[in-house]
């Protein structure tokens, strides 16, 4: 079966080929550099692979008005694809003045040339505005807008050239499948229909519903081989997210609970960094699944939302994200799928959708729940996690300093 296409027909792919790898590493060592962080490495990695195809490098002041103004891009024929987070390098004055005319600059990550950065184009840094516009808030206790804030007063934006595959040494890199390696194993597997699901948090029961719930219905609807590829973000989290190692421990073990059938899901690493900018995100998580050959795309309750730093609430309304990625420019090849609130019944004893008409029975287990129940040495409600998931969350919880 064909797959879905990527954004702009071809899937983008940075990376230097083998036999030129050796003369551009050359080039790159005499260029003019700017150091990178390792946030801009992870961007980097995402430019790399395709995920944000068409966009071929760091956003030129075009593009970002563009994500920041209408969260999707024109391309030259005149159609629009989704990109509604921007991608960006930023820079100070000072490193603009020192490159502004160079024709090239290598990206140096830890002293190594890692890109060539081509035809620069420097532009202000509107870094409240982008705040406001991107998370919709300005509030600096946001650890987005505080990332933002603290960024250099310009942006450089320019075409990509990367001198190798990005990997972490992590032990991770295996999980770090590539949009064109995804779109490989599904072609092999013969799948007739691909279901994302993205997530930064431990798979609870919940979750799977979700996911199982998906796959009944693909069936109903007549796909005989639909994939499940569960897609775990491996960018920059906020500090109390849990780290993406535990993460992908436990995602194991739910599949050796046989929480999810591990015959039919295939893991990968998504590596984006989170925004945590709600339903403006959410079309950034279904765009690169596009790329990556989904062509369903799960959605539930407050995708890639935070609570508001001040008052402890949801800063987006927990169902604009899946109103929004419905009508959301340049996605309508995408099916989504959107779900209600899973919450834990305390009646069934198992994770269900929440029922307003008997809203006392449920429960919301949340991430500090989970942890005051691993400090205390208790365990959840029977039937919220699988055993074994359980166990690697709790081990991780119990590991942190009080
Ligand atoms: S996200 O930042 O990656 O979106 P998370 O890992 O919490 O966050 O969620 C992954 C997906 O599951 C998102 O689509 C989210 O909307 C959905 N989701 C998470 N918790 C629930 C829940 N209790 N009920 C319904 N959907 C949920």
């Amino acid at each position: 079966m064909a797959l879905i296409l990527p954004d702009g027909g071809e899937l983008v792919d940075l990376i230097v080929p083998d036999p030129q790898r050796i003369d551009k590493n050359k080039t790159a060592q005499d260029l003019p550099y700017l150091d990178i962080n390792d946030y801009d490495l992870q961007w980097i990695h995402v430019l790399s692979e395709g995920w944000a195809s068409p966009l071929r490098g760091f956003m030129r002041e075009s593009e970002f008005l563009q994500t920041l103004h209408f969260n999707a891009i024109r391309q030259t024929d005149g159609t629009w694809v989704n990109q509604s987070i921007p991608i960006t390098l930023d820079t100070t004055e000072e490193q603009k003045n020192r490159l502004g005319k160079s024709e090239q600059i290598a990206l140096r990550f830890d002293g190594q040339p890692v890109a060539i950065l081509k035809d620069p184009e420097f532009y202000a840094h509107q870094r409240e505005e982008r705040s406001a516009r991107t998370i919709g808030l300005t509030n600096v206790e946001h650890p987005t807008v505080e990332r933002i804030m603290a960024m250099g007063e310009y942006l450089v934006g320019g075409e990509l050239e990367v001198l190798k595959p990005i990997t972490y040494d992590d032990g991770l890199d295996h999980y770090r499948l590539s949009p064109a390696a995804l779109r490989a194993e599904f072609q092999k597997r013969n799948a007739d229909a691909i279901y994302a699901f993205q997530l930064r948090n431990p798979v609870h029961n919940g979750h799977a519903l979700l996911m199982n719930d998906t796959k009944r219905k693909l069936k109903a609807e007549g796909f005989h081989n639909p994939l499940l590829l569960l897609h775990p973000l491996g960018g920059w989290t906020k500090e109390d997210d849990v780290p993406l190692d535990i993460r992908m421990k436990q995602h194991d073990a739910v599949l050796a609970d046989e929480i999810l059938d591990p015959d039919t899901t295939i893991v990968a690493i998504f590596p984006s960094p989170m925004v945590y900018a709600g339903p403006t995100e959410v079309q950034w998580h279904a765009k690169a699944r596009i790329n990556a050959g989904a062509d369903h795309y799960i959605v539930g309750r407050d995708p890639a939302g935070m609570n508001h730093p001040n008052t402890g609430d949801p800063i987006y309304d927990p169902f604009h994200g899946m109103k929004v990625i419905q009508s959301a420019p340049g996605l309508d090849r995408l099916k989504i799928i959107e779900f209600r609130f899973a919450a834990y019944d305390t009646k069934a004893e198992q994770m269900s959708f929440f029922d307003p008409s008997r809203a006392g029975d449920f429960l919301s287990i949340s991430g500090s729940k989970m942890r005051e129940y691993a400090r205390n040495g208790e365990s959840p409600p029977k039937g919220f996690m699988g055993e074994q998931a359980w166990k690697v969350v709790a081990d991780y919880y119990d590991s942190l300093p009080n």
